[in-house]
């Protein structure tokens, strides 16, 4: 596969040894190199690969005190023959520059971001762990640089890509509770980019829902708390017979998930009655206690396919059924691993092999 290569500085000796691949967690070790450009004066600059390491800020940098940060999620996959296959990136892409729209921040061109990504794969390919559910997770994010304290768009931004072997973000089915008090996102906010914001005003929230002994939450609407939005930090899917229903983005309040898009499109494909519509907590909860509702589940990036054991909702916690009977997300799930490691055709154009 062709394309542009950026100046590199390889590191002196490789940490691979160190890290121990049948112990692999989420994002907890990180591969030999990184990306990095600058933002200045209105243009980036050349990026450059770069051993993995500290940088240097400011400490009046805009992104510590006003928060202008974004970034993006997604995996690199290796087969036993050593082929490497990337999902959907250029939709990574669109969403981090809608992301950059939404936080006043520039938007990253393809050459930098596509290219940037393959060439740090190429380099860091003996760090792709082969396996169920192994992967090389890849952070691109961008953050505001420019040293000043007064609030307005920084002028200046450093763009980075860090890559993190790593195994499944859950392992197993999760326990929600739905969350009627706090709100992830407000119909005119950030919802719909991915802000590190978002994610640092949901960790109260989700650390009190463990504390209760649940993994994770529902979020609901932040004006009324009356209808389902997200589940932690995933798109939730529900399948009602050979219908499947997710929470619309029109209000912007919902990340537009790219696991999200590609399951809604299988399951059209697959002949499912695919409706995008609010979705309401008595919907839901009633469901479940009527057994209208076969399956619920998160989808993103880092989980694919999370399937919900258990809601909890008021005083109740209302019990899905065993799982792994489900038909709809087992063979979804199954699909979408399959074609990230190259075992069925890419009838869709979705994978780039490396
Ligand atoms: C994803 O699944 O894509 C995510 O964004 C999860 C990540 C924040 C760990």
């Amino acid at each position: 596969m062709k394309y542009s290569t950026f100046p590199v500085q390889k590191i002196t000796k490789s940490k691979l040894s160190s890290v121990n691949f049948d112990d692999l967690k989420f994002g907890r070790d990180f591969s030999d190199h990184m990306l990095l450009v600058e933002y200045k004066n209105g243009a980036w600059e050349t990026p450059q690969i770069l051993p993995y390491q500290p940088l240097e800020f400011s400490p009046a940098a805009s992104v510590f005190h006003y928060g202008q940060a974004i970034f993006e999620g997604l995996k690199a996959h290796k087969n036993e023959a050593g082929e490497i296959f990337v999902f959907r990136a250029d939709e990574n892409l669109k969403r981090l520059n809608s992301s950059a729209t939404r936080m006043c921040m520039p938007h990253i061109p393809k050459g930098i971001f596509l290219d940037g990504l393959k060439q740090l794969i190429e380099l860091d390919r003996e760090w792709i762990p082969v396996g169920p559910g192994m992967s090389l997770y890849l952070r691109p994010f961008m953050v505001a640089d420019d040293p000043f304290l007064g609030v307005k768009p920084s002028g200046s931004y450093k763009f980075m890509i860090i890559t993190s072997p790593s195994a499944s973000y859950y392992t197993g089915a999760v326990k929600v509770k739905i969350e009627t008090h706090y709100s992830r996102a407000a119909v005119g906010g950030i919802g719909a980019a991915k802000a590190a914001g978002n994610y640092a005003a949901s960790l109260l929230p989700a650390k009190k829902a463990q504390e209760e002994g649940f993994d994770q939450l529902i979020w609901t609407d932040a004006q009324s708390h009356e209808f389902i939005e997200e589940s932690g930090t995933m798109n939730l899917m529900i399948v009602k017979g050979n219908t499947l229903l997710t929470p619309p983005l029109e209000g912007k309040t919902i990340l537009p998930g790219i696991t999200r898009k590609s399951i809604l499109q299988l399951a059209e494909e697959w002949g499912y009655e695919v409706i995008e519509r609010r979705i309401s907590v008595n919907e839901l909860t009633e469901g479940i206690e009527d057994h209208s509702i076969d399956e619920v589940f998160g989808v993103g990036t880092a989980a694919t396919i999370a399937p919900i054991a258990a809601i909890g909702f008021e005083e109740k916690l209302l019990k899905l059924t065993d799982f792994t009977q489900w038909k709809f997300s087992t063979k979804v799930k199954q699909y979408l691993e399959d074609l990230k490691t190259g075992k069925i055709a890419d009838t869709h154009n979705w994978i780039e092999v490396l």
